[in-house]
């Protein structure tokens, strides 16, 4: 076993890992991870699939990941089974000599990619140009986006939330500014507020396609909530049908869903929520109770099999899989953590200096808040 920071070692190539069966992947796997020791941390988002998050130290849902991320300094590498968003955040939040590690820098986020850092400025310029942007406006970024927003609501006196804060945060942001930008996913932001009991009629939608998210300067300046208009891929399969039939079908059926869903589905679930809540609240429900599920399928059906003595269904008719996380699969894994024990940081995830400064304000915010 070769020291990760001090040895040049040559890269060991990914193909050789994708034609490997899945039981040598697991066991040599493993046994990097055994090799490592203590210097390393595998987090996995509770979307993973389960030949990656059976190797997890950890699993949670974004919040909690990211407390793990700051938390635990002592590991120097923390390989993070999740989108890339996650991990720029892990990179954020750890110390300087903690290194980042995403086994498939292909992980994106489709929701993330909805709102780029030139449409944001642009936003902000048009709002500027009808009110007192900066004085009467807080940016407020869901985590699902990337580094570079967050350093820009740090910057403009903003904060980052995630799906089981995002109350507590549009509550500080509210009562600091009279109004809230809320970007990249108009549906946690409007679950949220609907939630709060906040006046449809203060809401608009800002389509960052359109001059002034096309609204009029009136409008902008009667509205508290500016909704951007993002949404997750996989959420949005969700429909109100779907509660529907399940609630005929199977009289007492419980639905919980995800904050990201249409609020048409939200409103008529019992129970919403991040996805740690989700797993929680079934895990602990009486045996005997049925539940319709409504966020990512790898999720559902690891609940499904773990929680073998209630009636659990998957929401949706058609498969809802989260394509980007699924790119972090058994042999990139395995890739990531023999290189590492073999010396070789693959796919290091870096935010530049001037960004992580401002983001980790926004970031810091949203923790105390938490
Ligand atoms: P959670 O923070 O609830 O895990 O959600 C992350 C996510 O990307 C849901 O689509
Ligand atoms: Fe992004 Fe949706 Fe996947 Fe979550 S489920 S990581 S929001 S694309």
């Amino acid at each position: 076993m070769t020291s990760p920071q001090s040895v040049q070692s040559v890269q060991l190539p990914l193909a050789e890992y994708l034609a490997l069966p899945a039981q040598d992947l697991s066991a040599r796997t493993a046994e990097a991870k055994r090799a490592l020791g203590d210097r390393v941390m595998v987090l996995g988002h509770n979307y993973q699939r389960d030949e990656v998050i059976q190797h997890a130290d950890f699993r949670g849902d974004s919040l909690l990941l990211a407390k793990l991320a700051a938390e635990r300094s002592e590991r120097s590498y923390v390989v993070f089974c999740g989108v890339h968003f996650m991990a720029e955040t892990a990179d954020i939040l750890s110390r300087s000599n903690q290194t980042v590690i995403l086994p498939d820098l292909a992980a994106g986020c489709s929701m993330a990619d909805m709102a780029a850092i030139e449409q944001v400025d642009q936003c902000w310029e048009s709002l500027g140009r009808v009110l007192p942007v900066e004085e009467t406006v807080t940016p407020a970024v869901y985590v699902n986006s990337a580094a570079v927003l967050k350093a820009f609501c740090g910057e403009h006196g903003g904060i980052t939330c995630t799906s089981s804060n995002a109350r507590a945060v549009m509550e500080w942001a509210w009562a600091r500014r009279e109004k809230i930008l809320f970007f990249p996913d108009e549906h946690l932001g409007r679950n949220t507020a609907n939630k709060m009991g906040f006046p449809r009629d203060q809401m608009l939608v800002w389509d960052p396609y359109l001059p002034n998210g096309g609204h009029t300067a009136e409008a902008i300046r009667k509205a508290r909530l500016l909704l951007w208009k993002g949404h997750c891929s996989v959420h949005q399969m969700f429909q109100p049908a779907h509660v529907e039939y399940f609630r005929k079908r199977y009289p007492g059926v419980r639905v919980i869903v995800h904050p990201e869903c249409h609020e048409e589905v939200v409103n008529r679930a019992d129970l919403v929520g991040s996805t740690e809540f989700i797993i929680r609240t079934v895990s602990q429900a009486p045996a005997g109770t049925a539940w319709a599920v409504g966020t990512e399928l790898n999720l559902v059906n690891r609940l499904k099999r773990d929680q073998a003595d209630k009636q659990i269904f998957f929401l949706s008719s058609t498969v809802c899989q989260c394509a980007t996380m699924f790119r972090i699969d058994a042999p990139h894994l395995c890739w990531a953590m023999e290189n590492l024990a073999e010396g070789h940081v693959v796919n290091h995830i870096v935010v530049p200096d001037d960004e992580k400064a401002w983001a980790k304000i926004a970031l810091d915010r949203m923790m105390a808040v938490s």
